[in-house]
C-alpha cells in the first residue's frame, strides 16, 4: 500500500492500430481484456468521454450487482458530464464507483448516488486524487483505461509508470479520431520492457517511461 506522499503504480493499456489510433478500427476486445489481467489492478481510471462513449451500451446492459473482488472505478469527470454512474456501479465489473470532480465541476443532481473526490480547481488534479486514493482505499496498482486524452494528461505531469499497446494490424487512417498519447504529447523517451507476438497479428508491446 502506497504511503501518505506516494501514489499508485499506474499503467497505461492500449488498443492501439499501427498508426496509433485508439479508435477508427475494431479492437480484438477478448484478447485486450485478456492482457489487461497482467497487472490485477486496484482501481480502474477512465476518462469522462472513455465511460460517455459506452453510455448507450450501458443503458442496455445487464446489471448483477458490483464485483465484490473486483476493481474500484474512478471516473475523472471534470466538467460533470457523466450521468451512468448506477449502471457503472452494477454492471459486474468493479466493487463500486468513485466520481472524481474538481472545485469548478457544475452542482450535481440532488441525490446522487456516488462517492465523490474532489481535487484541483478548474481541472482534476490527477496525481492528488492517485495519492488519495492510494492512502485511503488502499489501491497499489492502476489501469488507465483512455482512448488518449487522459493518458496524455497524466504523462504530462509524470503520472504513467508503464505504457502498453496491443497493436492490431491495422491502418486507421482518416478514420482515426483520438491517438493514444492524446493531442500535444512532449517528446518523451522510453524503455522498452517486453515485445510479444499474438496470434492474429497482434502485438503486444510494453514501455517504461524514461525519468
Ligand atoms: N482503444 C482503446 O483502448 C480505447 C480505450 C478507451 C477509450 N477508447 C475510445 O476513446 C474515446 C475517448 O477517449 P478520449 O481521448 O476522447 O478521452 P478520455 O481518455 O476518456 O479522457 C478524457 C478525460 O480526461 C480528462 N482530462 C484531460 N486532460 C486533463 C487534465 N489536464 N487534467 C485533468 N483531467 C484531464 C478530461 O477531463 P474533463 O472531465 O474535465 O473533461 C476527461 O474526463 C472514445 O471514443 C472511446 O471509445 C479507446
Amino acid at each position: 500500500m502506497p504511503s501518505g506522499t506516494e501514489r499508485p503504480y499506474v499503467v497505461a493499456h492500449v488498443a492501439v492500430s499501427l498508426d496509433g489510433a485508439t479508435t477508427g478500427f475494431q479492437p480484438d476486445v477478448a484478447s485486450f481484456y485478456q492482457l489487461a489481467r497482467t497487472w490485477e489492478e486496484d482501481l480502474t481510471l477512465a476518462g469522462a468521454d472513455t465511460i460517455l462513449a459506452q453510455e448507450p451500451a450501458l443503458a442496455t446492459a445487464e446489471r448483477p450487482g458490483p464485483a465484490a473482488d473486483g476493481p474500484l472505478l474512478a471516473v475523472v469527470d471534470g466538467r460533470g458530464r457523466v450521468s451512468a454512474w448506477d449502471a457503472l456501479r452494477e454492471a459486474g465489473h468493479w466493487s463500486g464507483v468513485v466520481a472524481l470532480h474538481c472545485r469548478d465541476t457544475p452542482p450535481r443532481p440532488p441525490g446522487r448516488q456516488v462517492r465523490e473526490l474532489v481535487t484541483g480547481a478548474e481541472r482534476v488534479d490527477l496525481g492528488g486524487a492517485l495519492r488519495t486514493l492510494g492512502r485511503e482505499d488502499g489501491i497499489g496498482v492502476v489501469r488507465v483505461d483512455s482512448g488518449g486524452e487522459l493518458i496524455g494528461a497524466l504523462m504530462a505531469d509524470g503520472l504513467v509508470d508503464e505504457v502498453s499497446l496491443l497493436v492490431h494490424p491495422f491502418l486507421a487512417g482518416e478514420g482515426a479520431t483520438r491517438r493514444w498519447w492524446g493531442e500535444h504529447p512532449a517528446a518523451a523517451p522510453l524503455t522498452m520492457v517486453a515485445a510479444q507476438s499474438l496470434p492474429d497479428g497482434l502485438v503486444w508491446l510494453r514501455y517504461h517511461p524514461c525519468r
